[in-house]
């Protein structure tokens, strides 16, 4: 059976972006990933995609007039390869009404914290600042604001005595890891 399309978008590091492909080389994935998305030409993430031989657009918003110019490009691209889900992997931009328009309800993001607690940048450090003894992550729709759309899923992550800001962190993707490929098949299943 032919597997929905599927696109990533990220503009860092691309943890995320390895857990989803380490699940679709194992074919344990419910869609096919068929573009990656990047606002930072030289992220770790572009040369990630390059070794799964994942297509990747690279763009940079300085080039562009506006955020609708470059959004109408990116959606141009996902349509020409019939993309029907976009997952955010830490993309470090809000996304416009006409991304927003054009993919209602299939744009999905994870954030490292139980929201509503701590959106935004930084979200564990807040976190940890903040001494609560649980947080945790967070898969939602996007919508307008920021990590504000509906929750689909969440997991706790609980904070000991003795963490650092690091240990945290690296528990938190570990359990990021684990939850964004499973909530992304529950999707695409249930979309079916
Ligand atoms: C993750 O913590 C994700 O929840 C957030 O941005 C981070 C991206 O990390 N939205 P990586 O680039 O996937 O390693």
């Amino acid at each position: 059976m032919r597997k929905v399309k599927a696109a990533v978008f990220a503009s860092g590091t691309g943890s995320n972006f390895q857990a989803i492909m380490k699940a679709s080389v194992e074919n344990k994935l419910a869609c096919e990933i068929s573009l990656l998305v990047c606002d930072k030409p030289g992220a770790r993430v572009v040369r990630l995609a390059t070794n799964y031989t994942i297509p990747v657009f690279v763009f940079d918003p300085k080039n562009y007039s506006s955020k609708l110019a470059y959004e109408q490009e990116i959606i141009h691209k996902l349509q020409t390869l019939n993309v029907e889900w976009i997952f955010l992997a830490g993309y470090m931009r809000m996304i416009g009404p006409t991304l927003l328009e054009a993919y209602q309800n299939r744009i999905v993001n994870i954030h490292p914290s139980l929201l509503p607690a701590f959106p935004g940048k930084d979200a564990i450090g807040q976190a940890f600042a903040a001494k609560v003894m649980t947080t945790g992550v967070t898969v939602h729709f996007v919508d307008a604001g920021m990590d504000t759309g509906p929750i689909i899923e969440q997991a706790s992550v609980a904070i000991y005595k003795g963490d650092t800001k690091e240990t945290l962190h690296k528990r938190i993707q570990q359990v990021e890891h684990a939850l964004y490929p499973k909530v992304i098949n529950d999707l695409v299943y249930n979309s079916r």
